[in-house]
């Protein structure tokens, strides 16, 4: 504690002024880029009374004060502190500097957005809970943001969320200094905005009855509120129960407004030619065959060789245009079923005609004519980075979203073209936190490492999206984005020198508190120290990390799913027979999911008793496998060797195979064995025909594992691999009784 801190804390004790608190470290998220302390404190007593010299001054200040949604938070009392928000022509747009000192508050900004970013800085510092006096330590923040785009991307098509439930969500942008809201406004599964040449559109194309989606969704709400579909997405139509919403030309304009009083620009995604199938269904003349349907993976697509559908098109885009006044219009262009067109005379005809190489030339052919489009209403072409495929116009902007294509996001930055960077594996916020762990989500660097300066200028911003076909409520919204919302926040606006995770977790706790305080749900820190699966021969222990002395954890041990009135777990417990634990953590009204632990009592398997030599045969089978259970392990192999060890040997680099590794593991001494594989595109390992590492099916390179007790001696072992294309790995590891885990040696190895 600092002297004055010190002093300060006895002077209110001496005073007895029980209701105060200290704010002696800003706990603000995005990190500013430069804070500087003094050794001062200010004390608010009476709240805060803004001012401006702003000629919208008052504009702003009402909408400050409105957004003030701190309990404790007062304004204009008297003596109030004087809160003065100052104009700086000096700075860049979107920058402030946030003074706190011992008789005032000042933003300076040149702009709305900076003073609006800077009230963020100081509702930040504001601490949660009802307090007669705060002392805020005196300090200067300097601040603007790396990226002019920071984004967050809401979908919903898939599932529907009111005006109302949007503007939530751009409430929390707002506080953590997001400025896009780019609404998936069109897809397969709905049609979600009013377009008055074509009112089948909404009238229909807004409603269903429930899909896959939904019927998942009710599945999981069993086990889990979260996915429960609320009443309020129904209504009744022509006598049947629908699911669906839509919003007029009225609601948009409304959340326009709403947002681009608060920094934030709606950028309006429209996708085509590919998720059209709510269009397709209500104007069938849009599709190849006259007919909706779906092909192996995707929906089938607008008919790009007829004129009417870029009419229809263009209509659509025209009230767009008009209707929403941001830089770009999104138009998708990612996953089409380009199959359709190989079939369709009149698209056919179309590549003949405008001498085209092939459907992929087809879609850029369309994407130009639409952007020429969209240039002629002064709107600038988004799109998904497929895009870039068929070749990009100069002036497109692309959303790099797929990791397996690396090379569109160079091509897009070595053709000049801005770069929006939204990747799956880092930046899609529907993913499970298991896959995509908030820590993953923040560690991501947006720039690729091998990228020139000039190639690094094209990335002018990151999103996080948010694909709803498990997100049907918006507690389950907020549960998938909060906390990883913040994470892509700070990347976003923070320099990249200043980026720390241990150091954005201690300030994400204060975070957590103003989530509890706001009644928004989110997502709990992980309850860690369990295994998925514990292999054992005689007793275990189940014992958990419990990452905050409030969680409280309740268990089952019956399969069914636990709840507040399950056991209440409150140490370490002795595990002696099989089974099963789920738990569940709480906190407050927020709780986990559900996590399960299995424990597997064995009795350790007998070595069996070979005349065995060193090495394991391997045999080599041509052909394309998805899962190791496809590979035609009883037939003769294409090749057959003995080698020492597990890998790829002479077949790396090459694709479309399997390998199937045949013969014995020998264990040192008794005990449970738990073995690692690593593999891209999957394998499976097997030890007396019992499956232990199920690393299927294929996948990039991904790690799995799993154990079983072993006495000493040889043991059967048999481990599949598929290898389909593009990356390439098989590696096996183990961990022996008392030992860290290693490589599998070749002296453990026998045929
Ligand atoms: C996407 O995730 N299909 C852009
Ligand atoms: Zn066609």
């Amino acid at each position: 504690m600092s002297k004055t801190l010190f002093t300060l804390s006895l002077i209110l004790l001496l005073i007895g002024c029980q209701n105060s608190t200290i704010v002696d470290k800003y706990a603000i998220i995005p990190q500013p880029n430069s804070i500087s302390y003094n050794d001062d404190f200010l004390s608010i007593n009476h709240g805060i009374a803004i001012e401006s010299n702003y000629p919208d001054g008052m504009e702003l200040i009402e909408l400050l004060k409105k957004q003030s949604n701190k309990p404790g938070l007062t304004f204009d009392s008297q003596g109030a502190t004087p809160f003065l928000l100052v104009y700086n022509p000096d700075l860049d747009e979107e920058a402030y500097q946030l003074q706190i000192k011992t008789d005032r508050i000042v933003i300076y900004s040149s702009s709305k957005a900076g003073w609006i970013n800077g009230y963020q800085s100081f509702l930040q510092m504001w601490p949660v809970g009802e307090y007669d006096n705060i002392q805020i330590r005196c300090g200067e923040i300097n601040d603007m943001p790396r990226f002019a785009y920071r984004g967050l991307h809401l979908d919903v098509s898939r599932h529907f969320f009111t005006l109302d439930e949007v503007k939530a969500l751009v409430d929390q942008m707002v506080y953590y200094k997001l400025n896009k809201l780019h609404l998936h406004l069109t897809d397969d599964q709905g049609w979600r905005i009013e377009i008055e040449k074509y009112p089948l559109l909404t009238e229909n194309g807004a409603w269903r009855e429930h899909n896959n989606q939904d019927s998942l969704c009710l599945e999981r709400s069993i086990d889990d509120a979260t996915f429960a579909i609320p009443d309020h997405y129904y209504a009744i139509k022509e006598g049947k129960k629908l699911y669906g919403g839509f919003y007029t030309k009225a609601d948009l304009k409304h959340l326009i407004d709403y947002c681009a009083q608060r920094n934030i620009e709606i950028i309006p995604e429209i996708d085509v030619p590919g998720h059209f199938k709510a269009a397709i269904e209500n104007y069938p003349h849009l599709s190849c065959t006259g007919k909706a349907g779906w092909g192996a993976h995707f929906s089938y697509p607008a008919c790009l060789g007829k004129a009417s559908t870029y009419t229809f098109i263009e209509d659509v885009l025209t009230e767009v245009a008009e209707l929403f006044p941001s830089e770009y219009i999104h138009i998708g262009g990612d996953e089409v079923n380009k199959d359709e067109w190989k079939k369709c005379p009149s698209c056919q005809a179309a590549i003949k005609k405008l001498k085209l190489k092939d459907e992929h030339e087809l879609q850029s052919h369309f994407n130009h004519e639409i952007e020429d489009f969209l240039a002629s209403k002064g709107k600038k072409l988004l799109g998904w980075d497929e895009i870039v495929e068929g070749g990009l116009s100069d002036n497109a902007t692309v959303m790099w979203w797929r990791n397996w294509a690396p090379n569109t996001i160079r091509d897009a930055a070595k053709g000049g073209n801005d770069i929006i960077v939204t990747p799956d594996f880092e930046y899609y916020f529907d993913f499970p936190y298991s896959a995509t762990p908030t820590s993953k989500v923040y560690n991501f660097e947006p720039v690729p490492d091998d990228f020139t300066v000039d190639m690094a200028n094209r990335i002018i911003g990151v999103q996080g999206n948010v694909w709803t076909e498990r997100i049907p409520n918006t507690k389950r919204l907020a549960y998938q984005v909060l906390p990883r919302m913040l994470a892509m926040a700070e990347s976003g606006w923070t320099n990249q020198e200043l980026k720390n995770f241990e150091a954005f977790e201690e300030r994400l706790k204060s975070h957590y508190t103003y989530f509890e305080s706001q009644g928004l749900f989110y997502h709990l820190p992980e309850i860690t120290g369990f295994e998925d699966k514990t292999v054992f021969t005689n007793v275990s222990s189940f014992q958990l990390t419990i990452p905050d002395s409030e969680i409280e954890v309740y268990y089952t041990l019956d399969g069914t799913a636990p709840d507040r009135q399950s056991i209440k777990y409150t140490g370490a417990i002795e595990i002696d027979k099989s089974c099963t634990i789920r738990f569940r953590a709480y906190k407050g009204k927020v709780f986990s999911k559900i996590y399960s632990a299995d424990y597997i009592k064995q009795s350790p398997a007998q070595p069996v008793v070979v005349d065995a030599k060193s090495g394991l045969k391997r045999r080599f089978y041509k052909g394309r496998y998805w899962k190791s259970k496809d590979v035609p392990v009883g037939k003769s192999a294409d090749a057959e060797v003995v080698v020492a060890d597990f890998g790829l040997g002479q077949y790396d680099g090459q694709e479309n195979y399997a390998l199937v590794f045949d013969g014995y593991f020998k264990a040192s001494f008794d005990g449970v064995y738990t073995f690692y594989t690593k593999s891209d595109d999957g394998d499976q390992l097997f030890i007396h025909e019992q499956l232990v590492v199920d690393n299927d099916p294929s996948h990039g390179p991904r790690g799995r594992k799993g154990a079983i007790a072993l006495k000493a001696g040889l043991h059967p072992l048999r481990l599949i691999y598929c290898q389909i294309g593009g990356g390439a790995l098989q590696e096996v590891y183990v961990q022996v009784p008392g030992q860290k885990k290693r490589k599998v040696t070749s002296d453990e190895l026998f045929n």
